[in-house]
């Protein structure tokens, strides 16, 4: 055994110190002109996460906005690649996706997340894990028909061929959320009617401070 391997849970947990740093998380947004949060994509695979998410972030930094965009299919190469997609391991990679998103939103950024996230009770622990209004969770309500006509990666195929196991919606459970602060349809919308969305909610919310260059 190495040396410090049968140290448990609670024994860290009663020997680790949290450390504060000066630099507080208010001054880190200061610095940036903004204020922190996330807007956190749900749904299922196809549904357009990616792409709006991508756009999203685009808008938003071209208002000279500090942003970070955290996607699944990208997180699941490195920080995430010893997960696998049964439903222990997607409530983990959830559960690292939002202290991760915590550090980021503590360095004063703007984060978009992109992930199927299927069970609630993972979104919910998110939301609880940053302040207040910090959450916004925007539902991709396409239906899966469409999602599946589109297979971007040809996966719903190999799913329905046996090739995938516990694939979402296909043999995995997708909890859609009961009030997401937004919802786009991509079935009806274009990306640019998307992003447009996404954009007015954070005015009216008082979110979108344009920067100066
Ligand atoms: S989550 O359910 O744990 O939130 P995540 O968003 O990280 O999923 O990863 C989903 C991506 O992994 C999909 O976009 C798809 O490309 C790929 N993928 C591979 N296998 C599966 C699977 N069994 N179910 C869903 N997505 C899968």
């Amino acid at each position: 055994m190495r040396q410090g391997e049968n140290t448990s849970a609670s024994t860290l947990a009663n020997n680790v110190v949290w450390q504060t740093s000066s630099v507080t998380k208010a001054q880190r947004a200061v610095q940036k002109q903004q204020t922190p949060y996330v807007l956190w994509f749900t749904g299922y695979s196809g549904a357009g996460k990616s792409t709006v998410a991508n756009a999203v972030e685009q808008q938003l930094f071209d208002l000279n906005l500090h942003t970070y965009l955290l996607d699944g299919d990208n997180i699941r190469h490195g920080l995430n690649k010893d997960l696998n997609f049964n439903d222990t391991d997607r409530t983990e990679n959830i559960r690292r996706v939002g202290e991760t998103t915590k550090l980021l939103l503590d360095a004063g950024l703007i984060v978009i997340t992109a992930f199927i996230s299927p069970f609630r009770a993972e979104r919910q622990m998110v939301r609880e894990l940053v302040n207040k209004g910090e959450f916004i969770e925007i539902f991709m309500n396409a239906p899966l028909e469409i999602c599946e006509g589109r297979d971007p990666k040809g996966l719903y195929k190999k799913a329905r061929a046996g090739e995938i196991d516990s694939f979402t919606a296909i043999d995995s459970n997708y909890e859609p959320p009961l009030t997401p602060d937004i919802t786009l349809d991509t079935s009806i919308m274009s990306v640019d009617e998307c992003v447009a969305n996404v954009l007015a909610y954070l005015r009216s919310a008082g979110k979108l401070q344009e920067q100066p260059r």
